[in-house]
């Protein structure tokens, strides 16, 4: 009685330390996470073939160099951390691209590209593979962002040609609530995605977190297992070839388990301002506009060609704060799709 009445007061006292505002120190620490964003996270189920597995966000810092047009941007900071990452926005920002200091495409590759298979109970130990960013609009809606990691990418094959391999993947989906109960909810499927009702989206075990499948490679959204028929943008296949995506009930995998919590405002309008829920996690890194892999590589690299203007390596991705983090009142990234029709359902195996 005397330990549980100890606790209560300790868990209270906690409460009312992190939800003292500390305006003007560094790093801005958010007041609290909201328990929803936790309690409906998604489940994510990646593919049972699936061979590049959610990867640790700050080992991808460490297993690169920062490169402009193939050469390494001098004056950066050494080691290149999470924590200084964002000091590399004065450095050439969009233009840079993290890029692996081993050979990706050794055989066999470099063991960080794999990522980490996630243990029974769902969590990729030893990888913090997932950031998790909530923004509070305070007028009762909040948007969660489950912002997916994954150090490598394989794009997939056409007439048993692969290309869109590349270094760093980062996926998301979102969840809009409203006074806490989750409303509606956003896929990133390659530059698009699809935004649905939560009440239409399967739910694990029957209970209220919702299902995510991860495509096999890819690692698109989707909210049904099966094959999912996916063009890429400006580029006509010939009739008859389709470029498609695969999810199964393969691993499961529980983002939340090993995660950074941040939230994000925009009391500017514009540029986002991230602060940690909690000391441990690091926020700077959130700020960086480059990329988080290689530069697609040149024509003169072993094995690099092209087909129907899409290369075999591609470029890696660009980071969660350029998501479109500020959606107001869509859950659609803004322009996509163009209009945000939020479905009411879901097909099995297929995207509309
Ligand atoms: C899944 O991806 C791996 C390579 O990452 C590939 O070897 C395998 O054939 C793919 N599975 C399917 C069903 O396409
Ligand atoms: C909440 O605030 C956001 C941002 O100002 C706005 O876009 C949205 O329409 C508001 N939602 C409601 C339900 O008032």
């Amino acid at each position: 009685m005397a330990s549980f009445s100890a606790n209560f007061f300790f868990a209270f006292l906690a409460v009312q330390v992190s939800g003292i505002p500390t305006f003007g120190s560094e790093p801005r620490q958010a007041a609290t996470l909201p328990s929803f964003v936790n309690t409906y996270a998604p489940i994510v189920y990646l593919h049972s073939t699936e061979k590049y597995f959610p990867s640790d966000i700050g080992a991808q810092v460490a297993n690169t160099q920062p490169e402009i047009n193939y050469e390494v941007v001098p004056g950066a900071p050494s080691p290149l951390t999470l924590d200084n990452l964002d000091s590399l926005n004065a450095l050439g920002g969009s233009s840079i691209y993290l890029t692996s200091k081993d050979d990706t495409t050794a055989n066999p590759q470099p063991e960080w590209l794999i990522g980490v298979i996630p243990d029974s109970t769902g969590k990729t130990n030893g990888a913090v593979s997932c950031s998790i960013i909530v923004c509070d609009y305070g007028n009762g809606t909040v948007d969660a962002y489950y912002m997916y990691f994954y150090a490598y990418n394989w794009g997939g094959k056409v007439l048993g040609l692969n290309f869109d391999d590349h270094v760093g993947d980062w996926e998301h989906t979102m969840t809009r609530f409203s006074n806490g109960i989750p409303q509606t909810m956003w896929y990133s499927q390659h530059q698009d995605g699809e935004a649905f009702d939560y009440s239409a989206v399967p739910k694990y075990d029957g209970g209220i977190r919702p299902i995510v499948y991860s495509a096999n490679g890819s690692h698109a959204n989707y909210a049904t297992s099966g094959t999912h028929d996916h063009t890429i943008p400006g580029v006509d296949l010939p009739i008859g070839v389709a470029l498609v995506d695969y999810t199964n009930e393969g691993y499961l995998w529980d983002p939340t388990l090993s995660a950074y919590y941040a939230s994000v405002s925009f009391p500017s309008g514009t540029t986002p301002v991230f602060a940690a829920y909690d000391s441990t996690t690091p926020v700077n890194w959130l700020n960086f506009v480059g990329q988080w892999g290689d530069e697609e590589y040149q024509s003169s690299y072993l094995g690099q060609y092209d087909i129907f203007g899409q290369y075999r390596y591609s470029s890696g991705p660009t980071g969660p704060e350029d998501k479109d983090l500020n959606r107001g009142d869509g859950t659609c990234p803004s322009g996509l799709p163009d209009p945000c029709v939020i479905l009411p359902f879901v097909i099995p195996g297929e995207k509309i």
